[in-house]
């Protein structure tokens, strides 16, 4: 099982309530992923996308290659790929967050999301092990 996670930025053009938002993005991503055994969670807040993908490698590339050339982002930057020993996400073919309320808490908790904008910004690294514990917070939310 491999894992993706990256960043980029929504373009200038993105509308997320538009007919090509986040709905469409999520609707794709639902009916794509369960077909090829693919989970995730996306995250958009700030004009800041941040997605992770697992599945089998070579479907998950070839999903990433489509998603890259997407216009609705740019600046795309993976800031984790690796083999992993379990889904954070077993059941979630895209979970969606656009981090209001409690969700923000828990993200602030780890990272504060301001810092992940700011880093990201100004060509930063982005701690990758407090990214992944973003998603496991949710993972473990979402359980209890
Ligand atoms: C931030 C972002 C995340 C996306 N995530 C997925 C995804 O998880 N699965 C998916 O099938 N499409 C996703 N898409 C949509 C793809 O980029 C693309 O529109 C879709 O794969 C259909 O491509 P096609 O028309 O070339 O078949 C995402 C798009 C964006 C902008």
């Amino acid at each position: 099982m491999f894992q993706l996670i990256y960043l980029s930025w929504a373009s200038d053009t993105f509308d997320p309530f538009g007919p090509r938002g986040m709905q469409s993005i999520l609707n794709t991503a639902q009916n794509f992923n369960s077909s090829k055994n693919i989970t995730g969670m996306l995250i958009f807040r700030n004009q800041l996308f941040l997605q992770l993908l697992e599945g089998e490698q070579k479907d998950v590339m070839e999903l990433f290659e489509k998603i890259k050339s997407d216009p609705r982002h740019k600046d795309i930057q993976v800031i984790l790929s690796q083999e992993g020993d379990k889904k954070v996400f077993p059941n979630w073919s895209m979970a969606y967050s656009d981090l209001t309320g409690r969700e923000l808490d828990i993200v602030n908790e780890i990272m504060p999301w301001d810092q992940v904008v700011e880093d990201f910004k100004n060509g930063k690294e982005v701690p990758n092990n407090k990214i992944l514990s973003i998603f496991l917070r949710f993972k473990y939310d979402q359980a209890a």
